[in-house]
């Protein structure tokens, strides 16, 4: 799911500022991001992870007709013709599955997808002169690390078919870069999105039962599920329980924009972290829900789950020095952001 964009006019060397696709939870954020940043955007989604009235909203939201086109990403006779039709000079790549217990068990629809998807649309790319790709990568690229904050020099290694997959991914685009220098890439490893876009209009809204952890607080303080379970507590973290670094989706979104435009200004690649350099654990994030929500959200401690990490925290300096990126929104932000999106989405 991915949506390509043009500026509204021709930049000085006469390219078109395409960039992006996407109606998902990321893509669609990323959207608004553009669209503001004063991108034309054309959405390019086979809505298997996205609801079908996400365009409607985006027009709501931007005062303007959203181009959308429903279609796979592994279809490169239809990339063809989206090219053919759009003066497109760069994507941003959200198209891939991304559950690392799904991938568990099914590690070749993961490969398939994730990465046979990329390696179709470069082709396309290839096809049409657009050699400009920002790439949706993810901290689970570094497995277990051993130094947090992590840096984007940690070594990557796969724990599970998810992550190998964005490691796969990522080595291509090197690989390729490296052999063809008039391709240019940027990677963008995410931390732990959560939150929603302020309007209460876009967010998160898992089709089944969330497996990611502020979903899934969120259901609870819906009334929607009796409780949270702690994966764990006798992690080596100063409460116990699992420390993640959480970032807003709107400066996730943010992020996104920084990259494309570096790109499309300077032509270099860069791999950088998106997150805030700050964890927060299980009953933090509980403890932060119950407070934009105004309830004591009800959670009892399980064992582990398979494959977690005690702590997944993002070096961000690389971003800041490469993009002039770094995060605005605080924990409350997204927890109360969350808040009012779940409440709206219930009563849609
Ligand atoms: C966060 C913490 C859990 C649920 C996810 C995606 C991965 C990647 C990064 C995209 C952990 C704990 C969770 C629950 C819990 N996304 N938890 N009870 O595992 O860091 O990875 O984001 O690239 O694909 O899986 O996020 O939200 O699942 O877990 O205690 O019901 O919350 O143990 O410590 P995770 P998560």
């Amino acid at each position: 799911m991915s949506a390509l964009a043009q500026t509204r006019e021709r930049d000085g060397n006469g390219w078109q500022n395409p960039s992006h696709r996407g109606a998902g939870y990321i893509g669609s954020h990323t959207y608004l991001a553009l669209k503001q940043a004063g991108y034309e955007v054309v959405i390019l989604d086979n809505f298997g992870n996205a609801q079908a009235d996400v365009p409607d909203r985006l027009a709501q939201l931007t005062n303007a007709p959203v181009t959308c086109i429903t279609g796979d990403v592994r279809n490169g006779a239809l990339l063809d013709q989206v090219f053919a039709d759009h003066d497109i000079v760069a994507v941003v790549h959200f198209a891939a599955l991304k559950s690392v217990g799904d991938s568990m068990k099914m590690p070749l629809t993961y490969l398939e997808s994730n990465l046979g998807g990329l390696l179709t649309l470069l082709a396309a790319m290839e096809r049409a002169g657009c050699r400009r790709l920002v790439f949706s990568s993810s901290a689970t690229v570094y497995g277990l690390p051993d130094q947090t904050p992590t840096p984007e020099t940690a070594p990557r290694q796969a724990m599970n078919p998810y992550g190998k997959s964005k490691i796969l991914g990522e080595e291509v685009l090197e690989h390729l870069v490296a052999t063809d220098p008039s391709w240019a890439f940027g990677i963008l490893r995410y931390f732990n999105p959560a939150g929603a876009h302020g309007s209460g209009l876009l967010g998160e809204n898992p089709k089944d039962t969330p497996s990611n952890l502020m979903p899934f607080v969120a259901k609870v303080a819906l009334g929607e599920l009796p409780l949270v379970q702690v994966f764990g507590n006798d992690y080596p973290t100063p409460d116990g329980t699992g420390v993640r670094d959480y970032i807003h989706v709107e400066d996730l979104a943010h992020g996104h924009v920084l990259s494309l435009s570096a790109l499309i200004a300077d032509g270099k690649s860069h791999l950088v972290n998106l997150g805030t350099g700050q964890g927060h654990s299980v009953l933090e994030i509980i403890a932060a829900y119950s407070d934009a929500c105004g309830q004591d959200l009800p959670f009892e401690i399980a064992p582990r789950r398979p494959g977690d990490v005690p702590v997944y925290c993002a070096e961000t300096e690389k971003a800041k020095e490469l993009l002039g990126f770094s995060t605005r929104k605080s924990l409350a932000d997204m927890c109360q952001s969350s808040w009012t999106w779940v409440q709206n989405a219930a009563t849609r």
